[in-house]
């Protein structure tokens, strides 16, 4: 902070826009938008956050292998994390909530499955690679056995302590901008397990 005559100046750090810089660089950015799953930049910012964390952090998960599931826990009414990677990998995705507007597959969307359920309520049959949760009101699923979680909390907590990485994202426009990591693979140096 410095003081002149008469004024005070406070640095305020800003969001970035990264992320919305990214969207329109992106070869299937018209693409995600066309889905109508994106009211504005913001919600953008937060799946792309996800995304990212992922990228960055859980390199075991590689883009291209067809093999890898993902459940996304309360995505909303429509599937937009599940879309962000869906589109930007090979990964299939479950997106579930009972909030969403949609049942199944969607036309034109592929590898999103759609359950408008609790987590929990049902069981979908398999132990996902990667559970992704943006701003999700459900606490990260324990009786799911996953390689990697992605959490993003908002007003309501995740439920797990002590992940292996946390960061504040300065992309995400909301002030809910904490990421956290849990990485349960065999990648040298990441613990193989953490308490809930
Ligand atoms: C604040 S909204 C976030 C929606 C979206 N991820 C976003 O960032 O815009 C929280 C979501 O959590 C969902 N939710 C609450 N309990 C849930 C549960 N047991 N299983 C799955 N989703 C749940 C709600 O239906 C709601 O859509």
């Amino acid at each position: 902070m410095s003081v002149k005559t008469g004024f005070i100046n406070v640095p305020v750090r800003v969001p970035t826009a990264k992320y919305a810089d990214e969207l329109l660089s992106l070869k299937c950015g018209t693409d995600l938008i066309a889905t109508g799953f994106f009211p504005n930049l913001k919600e953008v910012t937060e799946s792309f956050a996800a995304y990212w964390a992922v990228r960055r952090h859980c390199k075991f998960l590689k883009t291209y292998d067809p093999d890898v599931r993902v459940v996304v826990v309360g995505d909303g009414h429509k599937p937009r994390t599940a879309a962000t990677f869906a589109f930007r990998t090979a990964w299939t995705i479950y997106s579930i909530d009972p909030a969403l507007k949609y049942s199944g597959y969607i036309p034109g969307v592929q590898r999103v499955l759609c359950m408008p359920i609790k987590i929990g309520s049902f069981d979908i049959g398999l132990n996902p690679d990667l559970i992704v949760l943006v701003h999700s009101h459900a606490p990260i699923p324990s009786h799911l056995k996953s390689q990697a979680v992605v959490s993003i909390p908002c007003c309501i907590p995740d439920g797990w302590k002590l992940p292996h990485v946390e960061y504040d994202d300065w992309g995400i426009w909301s002030d809910l901008r904490r990421v956290r990591i849990w990485r349960f693979s065999q990648e040298p140096g990441v613990a193989s397990q953490v308490a809930a």
